[in-house]
């Protein structure tokens, strides 16, 4: 298969997207032909660097690595300290890159840090989960959770490059795989009929992992992603269409303190509850609010809801940070590839659509 190459145009900065089983061994030579700057330090997780490091090692010239934990209770401030010291210690400069090799985790942590030292150097992501190729290392976003709240500390800070090898997901427990698998699916449910198609048809050679059914739906992801930020860096506008998912998505993780569901499993949720909304207001046909719910139950099963009550969901909602003027925003799917952001829903049409799809009164 030829490499892909996507670019991502942003008026702050236009960088590629390298994707290709096997890039992982060309990375260097791959980021000097994007001219990104040749002294180079990569962050990345323990586990991460113990399973796929050697390679990345070898193919840019034998670094030593900024190993720090990836587990979401670190994402913290204090974390991003340990890079900067080792960034300190080793006199990097204005002429040097920092790499992260990791999933959204060490791609947000890292990237914070390659975003304020020294008021900026270059960033590179080299994502190593699913949800981390398909959606995070694209757009900019890099931050940490505070104590009180989830990303709530973070900036925009567009990578120089971005290489993403689907080798590296052979590794990848299944679960973190499925949670991956749930944000194409909203690329699909969002953008594009094709895409969603795919994943239901070439499902049993995405869990096998293989390239040629990994690639084309990373790439279309990645072309999806690439696009709306294109269009909109900050997210004023069409850039919202991609949280389709998220406002029930983020009230579910925010109840269970971040500890129940991965976040793709919350947005599977999520998509649920909105395409019950949808097909309640007659928005979206029932065949199609039955596609999406029969692709996600095809994945396998969901952590349970039936313990959550729906006031709960509701109330946490409220508390989101992306509510503009106390109105609550659902981005409504129209068909398989279509939608429209509404901000006009009642609460009772919100508890009626959670207690469909399973939460308690
Ligand atoms: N910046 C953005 O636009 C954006 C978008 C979506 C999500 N995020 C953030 O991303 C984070 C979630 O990222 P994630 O789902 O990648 O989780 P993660 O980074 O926590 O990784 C999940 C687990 O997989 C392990 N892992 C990573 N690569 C592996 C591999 N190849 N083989 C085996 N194990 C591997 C990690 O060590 C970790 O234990 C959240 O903090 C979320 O806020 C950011
Ligand atoms: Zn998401």
């Amino acid at each position: 298969m030829d490499p892909v190459r996507i670019d991502v145009t942003t008026p702050s900065r236009g960088y590629a997207v390298t994707l290709d089983a096997g890039a992982l061994d060309r990375v260097g030579t791959l980021l000097d032909g994007l001219r990104v700057p040749a002294r180079r330090f990569v962050a990345s997780s323990p586990l991460v660097w113990r399973l796929h490091g050697q390679r990345l090692a070898r193919a840019i010239a034998s670094v030593e690595p900024i190993l720090v934990p990836d587990g979401e209770r670190y994402k913290q401030l204090p974390t991003v300290m340990r890079i900067y010291d080792a960034l300190v210690r080793a006199n990097a400069d204005r002429a040097s890159t920092l790499v992260t090799f990791g999933g959204g985790v060490i791609g947000d942590m890292a990237g914070f840090a390659a975003a304020t030292y020294l008021r900026g150097i270059a960033l590179v992501h080299v994502p190593t989960t699913l949800l981390a190729q398909v959606d995070s290392a694209i757009g900019g976003k890099v931050g940490v959770n505070h104590p009180l709240g989830k990303n709530l500390i973070g900036s925009f800070y567009q990578p120089h490059a971005v290489v993403i090898d689907p080798s590296v997901l052979g590794t990848l427990p299944r679960r973190e795989f499925r949670a991956g698998l749930y944000e194409v699916i909203k690329y699909g449910m969002t953008s594009s009929p094709g895409l969603f198609d795919r994943v239901a048809r070439d499902r049993t050679a995405l869990f096998a992992r293989e390239p040629q059914a990994l690639v084309p739906i990373i790439a279309e992801s990645c072309r999806i992603k690439a696009g709306v930020v294109s269009a909109d860096e900050k997210e004023a506008g069409p850039r919202r269409i991609l949280n389709f998912g998220h406002t029930a998505g983020h009230a579910m993780e925010a109840v269970t303190k971040y500890r129940r569901y991965r976040h793709g499993e919350a947005v599977a949720y999520g998509m649920l509850v909105a395409a019950q909304l949808a097909t309640g207001r007659g928005a979206l046909a029932e065949g199609d609010r039955k596609a999406l719910a029969d692709l996600i139950a095809s994945l396998g099963p969901l952590p349970p809801v039936a313990d959550l009550s729906s006031a709960q969901i509701l109330e946490a909602m409220r508390h989101d940070k992306k509510i503009v003027a106390g109105r609550l925003h659902f981005v409504l799917p129209t068909s398989v590839g279509a939608t429209t952001i509404v901000d006009d829903v009642a609460d009772k049409e919100v508890r009626d659509a959670l207690k469909r799809v399973g939460f308690r009164k």
